[in-house]
């Protein structure tokens, strides 16, 4: 569908709004957004529902590797709060007009919105704290722009439950992270092997370059702050020096003259999701090429979102056999 011409009155509106939120002007209901925010604000919304709810299917899966009851339960206690933080931005997302019958139930697997991270095995139980320690740490990086920087009152105020829990995933990651790098060269091997996929996939999770970014209105209605290449570079102040104390490697390193941090890798490149392998020697590839890779999706996507729905027709079914008996 062709995108229609904003009127001059509609566009004057537009910039109105986008002037007041820029002057600390905060949104509470949604009779007064122009559509403009209400899409970005959507857009938003979804991406983060979306990453929180496939977040616990993946958990899910690699918390069965859990090395005892105690740190099982943990591990479920986590993959709790995903679905408590899914359903807080769907039911945000009900307020702007969307259905979260709909979201959950009524799309195909592909269009789901979550990162290409979360269409990935974790298959054991390393690749699980690295999850924990660099995914969560990723999600904690951009929520803690929106909750600072958010003109969305209602949203603001939901992040701060949010934000406190993703601390312990966090934590639960690091920790673990620390445990296994003093296990012996088996766990440490394994832990290395884990952090050598998932730290580029995290890198990638950012998505594309400032110089290359099209404008998505986010900043503009004040819907975040940092732009990408800054999150990036918040998410590597804290993992680098992290995993470097651990003794892993990690392709990235602190340029002193630049002040900030630099990857070791051609950027973006290839990934070879069977083999969980980044095609460093391969160079650099195009962005298209990564929104191609995305869109296709990955290896978990379509178990991932069947898992999340599986329980109600299992529910139902159950209640049906009940009243049958
Ligand atoms: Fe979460
Ligand atoms: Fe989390």
């Amino acid at each position: 569908m062709a995108k229609r011409q904003l009127t001059p009155e509609e566009l004057q509106a537009e910039q109105d709004l986008m002037q007041k939120v820029q002057n600390g002007y905060m949104v509470e209901s949604v009779e007064e957004m122009t559509p403009g925010y209400k899409k970005a604000l959507s857009v938003q919304l979804t991406v983060q529902a979306d990453t929180e709810l496939m977040s616990a299917p993946s958990y899910w899966r690699a918390a069965q590797h859990a090395p005892s009851t105690n740190t099982m339960v943990s591990a479920h206690a986590i993959i709790q709060d995903e679905l408590a933080h899914a359903n807080i931005a769907y039911r945000l997302l009900e307020d702007l007009g969307h259905s979260k019958e709909q979201l959950v139930y009524g799309r195909e697997p592909h269009e789901f919105k979550h990162p290409y991270g979360f269409d990935q095995p974790l298959d054991n139980w390393a690749e699980l704290v690295v999850a924990t320690g660099f995914f969560d740490r990723a999600g904690i990086t951009l929520l803690t722009d929106v909750h600072e920087n958010t003109s969305y009152g209602p949203l603001k105020r939901a992040l701060i439950k949010v934000g406190m829990e993703e601390t312990f995933h966090l934590r639960h990651g690091e920790v673990w992270m620390r445990r296994l790098s003093k296990a012996g060269d088996h766990a440490r091997g394994m832990l290395q092997r884990a952090v050598d996929w998932m730290f580029p996939m995290t890198i990638e999770w950012f998505g594309l370059p400032d110089e290359l970014k099209r404008h998505s209105g986010q900043l503009d209605y004040k819907l975040k702050g940092l732009t990408n290449d800054q999150l990036r570079q918040v998410w590597m102040q804290s993992t680098v020096p992290l995993s470097e104390s651990l003794g892993l490697k990690v392709p990235a390193h602190y340029d002193e003259e630049r002040k900030e941090y630099v990857l070791d890798y051609p950027f973006p490149c290839e990934y070879d999701a069977e083999a969980k392998h980044w095609d460093f020697d391969g160079g650099e590839i195009s962005w298209d090429q990564v929104f191609e890779r995305w869109k296709a999706r990955g290896p978990m996507n379509e178990w991932y979102v069947e898992s999340i729905r599986r329980s109600r027709g299992q529910v139902e079914s159950w209640l049906n056999d009940q009243a049958a008996a």
